[in-house]
């Protein structure tokens, strides 16, 4: 009886569910399960709902309160809008508020402290930022706050994809006073401070980028890691139409605002020539605060060995390109290596930094890479799950 226990618990210990959120153009946001046991994984579909349909282009996860947020781009309507929801340990998400928006939100950041949280979203098609207020003293419901619509004079030098402004991310900044948002229409990172008390956002002025790379998300990165106060701060903007990584190191004037100075810059390809056509996208540092990863959508430049054990069709992959961070601010080129699939739009590292989780848009596709966390290398997929549709956001909930 006493082995068998001790056996029992054995076991326990070596197994350990972490759920994934992911969200898909086709209307489902999905509660993925990933479990291991002694060294072997497998990811299943948990849970699964259409509240935040049609279009489910972003997701947010607000861990403090248990809660999730979801951003519907309406794509074939006038309006988007954010769902909100709350968070079980079954892995099913329950609708706490839906808000219509600015058309074509497509990505989102939490800020401010209790009880004036807010939320900042970027709107692609609807060239605007947008605020709402969180009640987090009753059920995390979201309601209007601001509107910023942006318009341009000209278009950008790609006229085709610069006609108009067209926010794509919105990032807080270490200190948690300052949001930046790449407009890859108008190559600007915008740049909105805050009133503490009123979650209000004001313009500040914006850093403008090399014309035509396209800033579509961005990255701080202190050396001295985020938490460091008055640190040297770098961010690293990816341009989507140069295909491009540049470092801003950035500085916070006495009368206010962000201050600017372009420190390096390459390209997402380690600096090999580019693929034509490619289309980086999503960019995140590692939790050690050593490596920063690049994904690049439509290269097309590996095969790889189908993960799907009954089918024998390799699978064409674009790529995640690795660099590691130097306290200069420049980057040294570490590792090109596939993607998993097409069109790797959103990806993200768990906490321990030992699995890259990628949202391959066009293979319907969740792919989780093993990574050498000392080396800062992919090295093999250990789960995989098709999720119907276009998948855009994977994010952890450990
Ligand atoms: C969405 O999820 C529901 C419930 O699992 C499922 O029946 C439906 O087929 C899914 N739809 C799409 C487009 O993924
Ligand atoms: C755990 O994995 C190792 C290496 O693959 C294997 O040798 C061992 O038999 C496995 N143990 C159990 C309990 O499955
Ligand atoms: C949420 O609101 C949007 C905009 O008003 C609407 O189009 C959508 O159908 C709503 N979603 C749900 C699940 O009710
Ligand atoms: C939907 O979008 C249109 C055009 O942007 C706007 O005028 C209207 O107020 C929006 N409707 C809602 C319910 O937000
Ligand atoms: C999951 O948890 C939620 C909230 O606690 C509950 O309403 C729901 O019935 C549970 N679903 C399953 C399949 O157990
Ligand atoms: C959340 O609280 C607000 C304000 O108290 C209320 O208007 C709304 O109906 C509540 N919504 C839900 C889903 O409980
Ligand atoms: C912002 O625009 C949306 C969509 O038109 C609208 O529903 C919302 O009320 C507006 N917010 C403000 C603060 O006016
Ligand atoms: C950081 O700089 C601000 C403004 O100069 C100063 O008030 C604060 O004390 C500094 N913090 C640290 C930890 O040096
Ligand atoms: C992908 O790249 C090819 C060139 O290799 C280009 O013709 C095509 O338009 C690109 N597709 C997208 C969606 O960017
Ligand atoms: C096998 O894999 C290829 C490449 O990913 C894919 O195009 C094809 O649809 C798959 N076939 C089946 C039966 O799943």
């Amino acid at each position: 009886m006493l082995i068998s226990t001790v056996f029992l618990a054995t076991i326990a210990a070596h197994c350990s569910a972490t759920y994934l959120y992911v969200s898909s153009y086709a209307g489902n946001v999905t509660t993925l399960s990933l479990t291991e046991s002694n060294g072997t994984y497998s990811l299943q579909t948990v849970a699964q709902n259409a509240l935040c349909a049609p279009n489910p282009a972003w997701l947010t996860l607000d861990r403090s309160h248990n809660r999730l947020y979801c951003l519907n781009e309406g794509l074939t309507s006038l309006n988007g809008s954010i769902s909100s929801f709350a968070l079980s340990r079954n892995g099913s998400l329950s609708l706490l508020s839906n808000v219509s928006t600015i058309n074509g939100p497509v990505a989102s950041v939490i800020y401010g402290t209790t009880p004036n949280r807010a939320i900042a979203l970027a709107h692609y098609v609807g060239s605007a930022v947008s605020t709402f207020a969180i009640d987090d003293c009753s059920n995390g419901t979201t309601s209007p706050l601001q509107n910023f619509t942006f318009s341009l004079s000209q278009p950008g030098p790609n006229a085709a994809r610069q006609e108009a402004p067209h926010a794509h991310d919105a990032v807080l900044d270490p200190t948690g006073q300052y949001i930046i948002v790449p407009d890859l229409g108008a190559d600007l990172v915008r740049v909105f401070g805050m009133d503490a008390d009123t979650g209000v956002l004001n313009e500040e002025t914006p850093l403008s980028v090399a014309p035509g790379s396209g800033p579509r998300h961005a990255e701080f990165y202190s050396p001295s890691g985020l938490a460091c106060e008055n640190c040297t701060l770098y961010l690293y903007v990816v341009g989507e139409l140069a295909g491009t990584i540049t470092a801003y190191r950035v500085t916070y004037p006495a009368a206010g605002g962000l201050a600017f100075e372009e420190v390096y810059t390459t390209n997402t390809y380690g600096g090999g020539a580019l693929p034509a056509g490619i289309a980086p996208a999503e960019i995140e540092i590692s939790p050690d605060n050593r490596f920063l990863i690049v994904s690049n959508r439509n290269d097309s430049r590996f095969g790889i060995p189908n993960p799907d054990p009954n089918n024998s069709t390799s699978v064409v992959s674009d790529s995640l390109a690795t660099f590691a961070l130097n306290a200069d601010g420049s980057l040294a080129f570490t590792q090109l290596w596939p993607a998993g699939g097409s069109f790797p739009r959103h990806f993200s590292l768990n906490r321990a930094g030992n699995l890259v989780a990628v949202a391959l848009q066009r293979s319907s596709r969740v792919v989780i890479w093993q990574r050498n966390v000392i080396l800062g290398a992919l090295t093999s997929v250990v789960a995989y799950a098709d999720v119907e549709g276009q998948v855009n956001t994977v994010i952890w909930d450990e």
